[in-house]
């Protein structure tokens, strides 16, 4: 799968070893940086130009990272067309797929160690969306809501 992945100083060690594992692991993986561990850098400048080319198509899932996960998931959801959250648990990694359709899985590099979140990556990546009636019902609502119809 073509993923996306970006971080600010705070999931910095994070993204390069699950760079590394992604590689290893048969992906063809999009670095939207932080290239060098910055102190001071800022999330959104990362995790904007990832979350711009999921919704874009450009990468088919995104990784969003930053010290909590929240200034990922917060900035990402903000680009229309994507779906981020904040994931700490293998139940919601898989789930936030099947049942909403999660694009951008963010996670904290300060709250998860690497064995957790290469599993919940792994997760995230190995599920698809259900396009149970139920889910594209709920999907259509969140979109109307986005489109400002709702
Ligand atoms: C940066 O120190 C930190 O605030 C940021 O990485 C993130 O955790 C914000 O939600």
């Amino acid at each position: 799968m073509r993923v996306g992945i970006a971080t600010d100083h705070g999931g910095f060690e994070l993204k390069q070893e699950l760079i590394a594992q992604l590689r290893s692991a048969g992906h063809e993986i999009v670095d939207f940086g932080a290239d060098s561990l910055t102190p001071d850098d800022d999330y959104p400048d990362y995790v904007t130009p990832l979350a711009r080319a999921v919704a874009a198509g450009q990468v088919e899932r995104g990784v969003a990272i930053c010290g909590s996960g929240v200034g990922a998931s917060v900035c990402a959801n903000k680009v229309p067309g994507v779906r981020a959250a904040l994931i700490h648990d293998h139940f919601s990694a898989r789930q936030g797929v099947e049942d909403d359709h999660m694009n951008v899985l963010c996670m904290g590099g300060r709250t998860v160690g690497m064995a957790v979140a290469w599993d919940l990556v792994q997760t995230f990546l190995g599920a698809g969306f259900s396009q149970a009636e139920r889910h594209l019902r709920r999907l259509g609502k969140v979109m109307s809501l986005e489109a400002g119809t709702r």
